[in-house]
């Protein structure tokens, strides 16, 4: 489903900050990135959708990720960014979660209607006429991530999903990844969430990728998170 062959990237003029990675979502799993601040994960994402490009291959589904296929791309690919500032830029919620179900073909009644299952699901349905300004920065993580459900894409990619949010919000939003069939791939620090939503783990270091493996394996070896930055998840202490 995400197969990346040989994939560098550096920044112009900068040294790589992700060197010659290799590696294989298939469709269905749900993958934990981690690693420390600046170790190349939304970075790594980006590449996915065509926000930048590097040398190497990646392909989707059999496609490669490539200009002339970022239309099609991008409609298959749920992108949860790091920063919600980047991502919700109409007016209201409402409109933002209306934009991609309108311009992948449904309907307005179809679309609304989606996207009212998805605020429900969310507990948010009074975030729906607000205006995108007017709302807090947990709120917008919120609302960033329903406009992304109400895609209801075959891949999800989420940078960050439960930073700046409270403990009930980030409830939610894991009790909802994990009833998602998608395929998908999840960065974070916050390593309980990882482990309660993700079957596989790939860790990053410097641009390289460490470790690749089951998340307990990966979540329970203390001596490798320390060594990049990390503990213990709390369920594992
Ligand atoms: N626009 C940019 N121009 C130049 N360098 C950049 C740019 N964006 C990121 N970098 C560098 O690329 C490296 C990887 O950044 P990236 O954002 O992928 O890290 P990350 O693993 O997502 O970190 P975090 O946990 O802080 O989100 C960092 O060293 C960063 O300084
Ligand atoms: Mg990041």
């Amino acid at each position: 489903m995400i197969e990346f062959q040989n994939v560098s990237f550096a920044f112009e003029n900068n040294k790589e900050v992700l060197r010659n990675l290799s590696f294989k979502i298939e469709k269905g799993e749900s993958v934990g990135l981690i690693g420390a601040n600046g170790a190349g994960k939304s970075t790594l994402m980006k590449l996915i959708v065509g926000l930048l490009t590097g040398e190497g291959k990646i392909t989707i589904d059999g496609i490669e990720v490539s200009r002339k296929k970022l239309y099609e791309i991008r409609g298959k690919i749920g992108f949860v960014l790091q920063n919600s500032d980047d991502q919700m830029f109409m007016p209201t919620v409402l409109e933002d979660m209306m934009f991609a179900p309108l311009n992948y073909g449904l309907s307005r009644g179809e679309a609304e209607k989606k996207v009212d299952e998805v605020l429900a699901r969310l507990n948010i349905s009074e975030y729906k006429d607000k205006y995108n300004h007017k709302i807090s920065g947990g709120e917008k993580r919120m609302a960033a991530i329903a406009t992304i459900l109400a895609m209801d894409p075959e891949i999800i990619l989420m940078d960050e999903p439960t930073s700046a949010l409270d403990p009930y919000n980030r409830r939610i939003v894991i009790n909802t990844i994990k009833e998602l069939n998608q395929t998908k791939l999840i960065a974070s620090h916050d390593l309980d969430m990882i482990l309660d939503t993700c079957d596989r783990v790939i860790l990053l270091s410097k641009g390289e990728i460490i470790a690749d493996g089951p998340v307990r394996e990966i979540l329970s070896n203390k001596e490798l998170l320390e060594a990049n930055r990390m503990e213990l998840p709390l369920s594992l202490t």
